[in-house]
């Protein structure tokens, strides 16, 4: 089912998602990704954390690209994750569903590696550089309470606050 995403201004996108207990989130748990992947998919996105659609849990979705012309994405699944290591720098662009029609270069690191519960329960390691490294970077920000614009230059600042202005009366 296609949820609400929580727009730039809400102020759950500002607050520290809680650890989940996977047991206890266990049963819910296919029924709410589904939905987080319908979510995503429907947005043309490529990750939604739980916040975004109004849960404070610690669990997020990043959809990677198909392979292969015509195949499926790859749903990866990060519930509780925490950064290991992170290293080098990177400045892409960067959009978020929860900011429509927002783009902007993002200082992020180069290379991540994350521990995470799968959507089975089990602690995986995911080392990770480009796309899904900053995908990785993206989320558990938000999951952190952060967004993507707390790490544009801030010289863009300005600017930044003139489009937000503009495009918040569109997000209402
Ligand atoms: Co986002």
């Amino acid at each position: 089912m296609i949820k609400k995403i929580v727009k730039y201004g809400d102020d759950i996108l500002r607050e520290k998602t809680k650890p989940v207990k996977f047991e206890e989130i266990e049963p819910l748990l296919p029924g709410l990704l589904e939905d987080m992947e319908d979510t995503c998919i429907a947005a043309s996105g490529a990750g939604l954390a739980a916040n975004q659609i109004g849960l404070a849990h610690r669990l997020a979705i990043i959809l990677l690209p198909p392979e292969k012309k015509g195949g499926k994405h790859k749903r990866i699944v990060i519930i509780n994750p925490e950064f290991l290591e992170k290293e080098g720098e990177v400045f892409e662009e960067e959009g978020c569903l929860s900011f429509p029609g927002l783009y902007a270069v993002a200082k992020r690191y180069k290379k991540v590696k994350v521990r995470a519960l799968n959507e089975k329960g089990v602690p995986v390691d995911i080392t990770a550089e480009g796309l899904l490294a900053k995908a990785l970077q993206h989320e558990i920000g938000h999951l952190d309470g952060e967004m993507f614009i707390d790490y544009i230059d801030p010289k863009l600042k300005p600017q930044l606050k003139k489009a937000l202005k503009t495009l918040a009366k569109q997000w209402k």
